[in-house]
């Protein structure tokens, strides 16, 4: 019996694999131009770090994490956490007191899986940490936009604030009192919510829910004077980059430690996995996990998202590499000749490539246009006796022959000037 990957592991193969370099690709120039550096993390945390940070009642930490309960280790569902407690451990404030970090990599929740949602998933993670400035929550929402639209991916911004320790506590008082006289029209998530955490309520993805929350009071209208300074200026900026934007009072984020701004870039072509890519402040949490008293936002692109987007749209460029110089050598002799020459020429950094199952000229000349090989230096018995071989052009079609050397290096640098 065949062994298959896991439900919700994926392969990601040659064919595929040249998108995923090129969102790669694509990411680490953005984060580059706005001045971010990388960093790594290891996969495997102590649990109580997810625990603490995204929250007890969150989906993820009471339902989605990937942990080993003996060792009481997790595969992480997310980076922020993580780069945290490397940032804390670290000392990286000491080092600078801002830090613009990113991160990419894989990431694992226990999810039920469906198009746009993986069990193992990947990340491209950004953080800013040691400002609470408005200006970066727009200009990191800017780099977000930015990023998208230089993939050619076209995504709304919706954006809401979460408040602060001074005035979420009110709003949530007056949300819980708005939910309990609509308790008995809920789902049994959102009143177990409500117990928790009312504010989830406010995302419930029910239609009925939705409905009854409708009216729900807007935490915008609830914010302190700072919190509420804070958003104008945030959207201030937004509009000072001339980025578009609307605001979601609904909008929630199931992970716990935001404060103030939260966002989301949704797009309409994934049906219900419609976020591209989320983000917020999260003001305490630094200080949460033992750190400094130190600000932070950022925000995380699902990678697998962004591929199924550019997999939906026709003709979308990929710089996959192709083969500069094709060997075919034909007969033991040529093939035993043509080995090392072959290693030469990658020394000399052309991509080559050659058979080793002795197929016929027709075969190799067939391989090499499959790679869209643009030369093919061809090493015939009898040709080589005589101390030549054929090197075709394979856009003009025109052979020339030239004279073997002995020498495999000066071979090899004879055919880098022919082949430039
Ligand atoms: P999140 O909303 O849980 O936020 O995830 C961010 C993005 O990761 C989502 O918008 C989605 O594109 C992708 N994603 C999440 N779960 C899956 C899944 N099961 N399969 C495929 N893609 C998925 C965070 O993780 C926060 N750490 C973001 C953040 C960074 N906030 C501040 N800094």
């Amino acid at each position: 019996m065949k062994i298959k990957a896991l439900n919700g592991f994926k392969d990601i193969v040659p064919g595929e694999v040249e998108l995923w370099q090129k969102v790669e690709n694509t990411a680490r120039d953005i984060f580059s131009r706005f001045n971010f550096s990388e960093i790594r993390m290891p996969i495997l945390e102590k649990t109580d770090l997810f625990a603490r940070s995204i929250g007890e009642a969150t989906d993820i930490v009471e339902k989605e994490m990937y942990t080993f309960i003996d060792k009481q280790i997790t595969m992480r569902p997310e980076a922020t956490a993580s780069l945290i407690r490397a940032y804390i451990q670290h000392g990286l404030h000491v080092q600078k007191p801002v830090q613009r970090l990113f991160t990419i990599g894989p990431m694992f929740r226990h999810e039920r899986p469906q198009k746009g949602r993986l069990r193992q998933f990947h990340q491209m993670d950004a953080e800013v940490l040691g400002t609470a400035t408005p200006r970066v929550d727009s200009e990191i929402m800017a780099m977000g936009a930015m990023l998208l639209q230089e993939l050619g991916i076209t995504v709304s911004l919706e954006m809401n604030s979460l408040g602060c320790p001074a005035c979420r506590p009110g709003f949530r008082e007056k949300l819980l009192h708005f939910i309990e006289e609509r308790m008995d029209k809920l789902c049994d998530n959102c009143k177990r919510r409500s117990k928790t955490n009312p504010l989830r309520v406010l995302d419930c993805k029910n239609p009925r829910c939705r409905e009854e929350v409708e009216e729900a009071p807007s935490i915008l209208e609830h914010l302190c004077a700072d919190c509420d300074e804070h958003f104008t200026q945030v959207q201030k900026g937004l509009q000072d980059l001339d980025v578009q934007y609307s605001l979601n009072k609904f909008m929630v984020r199931g992970l716990d430690y935001y404060t103030r701004t939260t966002f989301e870039f949704i797009t309409e072509d994934l049906g219900s996995q419609a976020a591209v890519g989320a983000g917020g402040r999260y003001d305490g949490l630094v200080e949460k996990l033992g750190g400094p008293k130190v600000p932070g936002i950022g925000f995380a692109l699902g990678m697998e998202r962004l591929i199924l987007l550019l997999q939906q749209q026709e003709d979308v460029e990929t710089d996959s590499a192709t083969v500069d110089i094709f060997v075919a050598s034909l007969g033991d002799t040529a093939s035993e000749f043509a080995f090392p020459l072959v290693h030469a020429l990658r020394q000399k950094g052309l991509l080559t490539a050659m058979d080793h199952e002795g197929r016929s000229l027709k075969s190799q000349m067939k391989q090499a246009n499959k790679a869209s090989a643009k030369f093919v230096l061809i090493l015939g018995e009898n040709e080589l006796e005589q101390g030549q071989a054929v090197l075709k052009n394979m856009a003009t079609q025109e052979q020339q022959d030239i004279a073997i050397l002995s020498d495999n290096n000066e071979m090899a640098s004879s055919l880098l000037e022919r082949c430039q």
